[in-house]
């Protein structure tokens, strides 16, 4: 079965076309990180208009990467929550149009979902139960997944997600937007055991707390008042990215190793745009090794927002024979198995 699927919940605007949930026949990703670099963050009304224009020549992009037609294709799929939700009704309403005018089934895919589903395309043959950490920009927080599919939050963030502490850490130091790929690329120059910066324990055993690692480095930039810009030199700047970046990595490796030890894992897996930095991936590799576990860190374009997860996943639930109805709305959050937050917004619904 051949699944278009479409991705629009944040702001990147990604189609892709996949077979059978696993196999990527194409996957393009517009990217608007130029458009938000000028705000230092993204800008919903910026993102869902940019989604619009970008999303047809995507479209296009995407079927003759394919070398298929919009006739081959067997279903669509797009993204309809959690995210913003203006962003979210540009690519749920195209998916639900192509669908009705080719007269195919139509799924809503959960984002949340689709990113642990990116773990399975890494690795097909990956072993279960798996803890997968699940770290970008706008979440963060820890899955235990039984078997395919059986997916549950066992722990999240109380306040940053670890995408926001480094991009916020990055705007300190007077680095480029988004943060994350800049800390990555300074801290391979500094220290890491430089400064010891707080590693922040949430009020649960596998939960993350970022906010008290962003004041720090604030007052180590700007001194105690957190106002007064200190003129650091490059290595010094160098040295705060690298005990930064350790001290963010420290937390995630650490509670997941933890939930995955006593939950019985046989994998850890990443996935998030912060799955993308290098030190991440090489602490849970080498620690997934010392425990005798399988670690999956899929590639780069898998991590970050894209529309393979999208299409992969709503492949393998279409086969089970889910569908939406053309009704279906997009919410900005989630609630459920897979909500990965402690605290909900009133009315928030959920989405599986
Ligand atoms: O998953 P993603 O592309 O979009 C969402 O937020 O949903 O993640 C983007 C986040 C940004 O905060 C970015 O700074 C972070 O992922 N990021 C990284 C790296 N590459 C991207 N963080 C740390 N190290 C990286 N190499
Ligand atoms: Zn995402």
């Amino acid at each position: 079965m051949k699944v278009l699927g479409i991705e629009t919940s944040c702001d990147e605007t990604a189609v892709a076309v996949v077979e059978d949930g696993l196999k990527v026949l194409a996957s393009t990703v517009a990217s608007q990180v130029p458009l938000h670099r000028a705000y230092g963050g993204i800008v919903p009304e910026v993102a869902c208009r940019a989604h619009v224009a970008a999303l047809l020549p995507a479209l296009e992009t995407a079927l003759k990467q394919s070398g298929i037609s919009l006739k081959d294709v067997d279903a669509v799929a797009a993204t309809h929550a959690p995210g913003l939700v203006g962003s979210l009704l540009v690519g749920l309403t195209a998916g639900k149009t192509l669908a009705w005018v080719l007269d195919r089934p139509f799924l809503a895919v959960n984002h949340l979902a689709a990113h642990l589903h990116a773990t399975r395309m890494a690795d097909p043959a990956a072993p279960y139960p798996a803890v997968t950490l699940l770290a970008s920009g706008g979440h963060t927080a820890l899955y235990l997944s039984r078997a395919d599919g059986e997916d549950e939050a066992v722990g999240r963030t109380v306040d940053d997600a670890a995408g926001e502490a480094f991009d916020k850490a990055a705007k300190v130091l007077g680095l480029g937007y988004p943060g994350g790929p800049e800390i990555d690329r300074l801290a391979a120059s500094g220290r890491a055991d430089a400064i010891d910066f707080p590693r922040g324990e949430g009020p649960g055993p596998y939960d993350f707390s970022f906010s008290g690692l962003k004041t720090a480095v604030l007052y180590r930039c700007r001194g105690p008042r957190g106002k007064d810009p200190l003129a650091l030199t490059e290595p010094e700047k160098a040295d705060v990215a690298a005990s930064f970046q350790e001290a963010v990595v420290d937390a995630l490796v650490a509670r997941t190793m933890a939930a995955a030890r006593d939950l019985g894992a046989a994998s850890v897996r990443l996935s998030g745009g912060v799955a993308c930095n290098r030190r991440l991936r090489a602490k849970i590799k080498e620690e997934a090794e010392q425990a005798g576990m399988a670690a999956v860190c899929p590639p780069p374009a898998l991590c970050t927002d894209n529309a393979a997860m999208v299409a992969g996943l709503a492949g393998i639930l279409l086969a089970k024979g889910e569908r939406s109805s053309l009704d279906v709305d997009a919410f900005a959050r989630v609630e459920g198995p897979l909500a990965g937050r402690r605290f909900m917004a009133k009315g928030a619904r959920a989405s599986k």
